[in-house]
């Protein structure tokens, strides 16, 4: 079997991912490995833009941008982490435009800024304009920008390779076995240290934003090594997708000026928000777009979604500020938002829980913090966790660009203190990886992928969306029970080597009915209503028995571990505005 050294190996090639390569290369050997080209990675379709108290557009502070933050993730964020990132934020964009970013500007020349969901001045009293942005392709170009980075610093790139298994020895982490989609040779990365940052898992679900790749690889290997998973409960549904299609229509559309109206044309949002209207956070519009449809207010003949009016925006300022969108509108729905509103319904977009992670990176695996020695992630397979129950719009670029850089900067520190030489590599990961492979491409009877997965989309999206009750996470729970035990016995009929998608999504397959289930069953847990958790027989969020984040183990045979960590109130020691109340907009 192959072997290859590098001294730091990150999977997974989005901004999170490209951010710590940028900061870990010319001190340390870097490599970046991606199932895709890195410009095919998913934050590449993040459209709206990135927060940041710059102030440019009105006056603006990182305390405010926290506290935002705190209320926004119905106070389950942990709040070091969260004043940690804002705090940073302004900085993170200068340096983004000192590497080349194309920020789109105001008259005066600085860096343009509008408003999105949840982000207000002053506490909660007006919105403000604190995103950032590149017209409504502002992940597109940072994606670009820190590639031609890593280009620039020699990080070395292994495009399309799928991460198989992590390497470890005395339970630390020493590498990844990963297979080389264009061959199927199967090799081994030995590493020191190693960097999960594969991104969110929407794509269990029918409905989503989300690209085919984003199959939650890093959750499911993290499950197999013993790693929990932390609030998994919480999976964000971004109000604008393209009626029955999903595709974000980005949240800039109504920080511009558009707005929501349902089937009688209707403002609906002024009676769910009065304050801020269609700029509140995302759980809280999607649930309002919700119950329009159950009240049958929707738009249509099915009265099944409702409508994004765009048509008070000038044509102008379409064309500048939201150009991709225009364009979606056009091509998969033949609407021209100038002319007429687009319809639209909640699409699952982000995944606020995943990996446990400090503030540096590092991944822990119980309520006491111990880390997992030699492991890190970074992005939105982690959980740090600064969106708690709910992200707000644009946080997560930050988050990306915060946390990759802090991890780059502790892999630096790791390593120039910590061990001279790797840690001897125990083969037999590779081996089993081989022998998996082998039997599954042996196998003759079986299910296929197409089938186990449309029934695991359907199950999250019929029990495990927006509402959830008692009853539906039951089922879920057994549903996805029978999808595990399906999975495991699936067949690959494609018996080639070199670009084997079938073989490729089989082992996606298993990581998918793996981390749904650690959604399901913490759904089922947690008792209350909070942030994008939203349970009808238990409509009212519960501090006292619920300001906790929660943890899902995985035991073989099936089974499952369900534990419950402190959440981080720090800043509401300091300041009392950040001590949990009511959530109002
Ligand atoms: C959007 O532009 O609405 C998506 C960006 C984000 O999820 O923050």
């Amino acid at each position: 079997m192959r072997i290859v050294y590098h001294d730091v190996v990150i999977v997974g090639s989005g901004l999170a991912g490209l951010r710590a390569a940028v900061e870990i290369a010319g001190k340390h050997d870097v490599a970046v490995l991606s199932k895709l080209h890195p410009l095919r990675s998913h934050s590449g379709a993040a459209q709206g833009g990135i927060s940041a108290a710059l102030g440019n557009a009105g006056e603006d502070s990182p305390l405010w941008h926290a506290y935002d933050t705190v209320k926004g993730s119905d106070f389950l964020a942990d709040q070091y982490a969260v004043e940690v990132m804002c705090n940073d934020a302004p900085r993170a964009i200068i340096e983004l435009e000192h590497m080349g970013v194309p920020f789109s500007r105001l008259e005066s020349g600085r860096i343009a800024q509008r408003p999105f969901g949840g982000h207000t001045s002053n506490y909660g009293r007006a919105p403000v304009r604190r995103t950032c942005y590149a017209a409504d392709r502002t992940g597109h170009v940072c994606l670009n920008t820190l590639y031609e980075q890593s280009l620039l610093r020699n990080v070395s790139f292994y495009a399309e390779y799928q991460v198989l298994d992590l390497c470890m020895s005395d339970g630390a982490v020493n590498g990844v076995v990963a297979t080389d989609l264009k061959t199927g040779e199967i090799m081994i990365f030995h590493a020191r240290s190693v960097v999960l940052a594969t991104g969110g898992y929407g794509k269990a679900w029918k409905t989503t934003s989300n690209a085919f790749a984003n199959t939650g690889d890093g959750l499911g290997i993290a499950l197999d090594n013993g790693i929990p998973l932390q609030d998994m409960e919480f999976v964000q549904f971004h109000p604008t997708g393209l009626y029955q299609l999903g595709i974000l229509i980005t949240e800039a559309a109504r920080g511009e000026g558009g707005i929501l109206r349902n089937g009688e044309g209707e403002r609906f949002m002024e009676r769910y928000a009065p304050s801020i209207k269609d700029l509140a956070p995302r759980d809280i519009v999607s649930r309002s777009i919700y119950e329009e449809l159950r009240y049958g207010r929707g738009a249509g003949p099915l009265k099944d979604h409702v409508l994004l009016d765009l048509t008070g925006l000038s044509k102008k300022a379409i064309a500048e500020k939201l150009p991709e969108i225009e364009s979606f509108a056009k091509t998969y729905l033949g609407v021209d938002p100038v002319q007429a509103p687009i319809p639209v319904q909640p699409t699952c977009h982000y995944a606020m829980g995943g990996i446990p992670s400090d503030v540096n990176g590092r991944v822990t695996r119980d309520s006491e913090g111990s880390e997992v020695s030699g492991l890190w992630a970074i992005g939105e397979v982690a959980c740090v966790s600064v969106h708690g129950a709910n992200r707000l719009g644009s946080n997560s670029l930050l988050d990306l660009i915060v946390f990759g850089r802090r991890a780059g900067k502790d892999i630096n520190r790791y390593l120039d203190r910590v061990c001279l030489a790797p840690l001897p590599l125990d083969i037999g990961r590779g081996l089993q990886a081989v022998r998996q492979v082998d039997a599954l491409k042996r196998r003759r009877t079986g299910e296929t992928v197409h089938q186990i997965r449309s029934d695991l989309q359907r199950v999250m999206m019929e029990y495990v969306s927006v509402f959830r009750d008692e009853e539906g996470l039951k089922k879920a729970v057994g549903d996805i029970t029978l999808l595990q035990e399906r999975a495991a016995r699936l067949k690959v009929v494609d018996q080639g080597r070199v670009f084997n998608t079938e073989l490729l999504e089989a082992i996606e397959l298993q990581h998918m009915v793996n981390y749904s289930k650690a959604v399901a069953v913490a759904a089922l847990e947690r008792k209350e209503s909070r942030g994008a958790h939203s349970r009808d027989d238990y409509p009212k969020r519960d501090d006292g028995s619920w300001l906790r984040h929660s943890l899902y183990y995985f035991e073989k045979g099936g089974g499952y571990r369900y534990e419950q960590k402190p959440v981080d109130l720090s800043l509401a020691s300091r300041y009392s505005m950040f001590v949990p109340k009511e959530r109002k907009y």
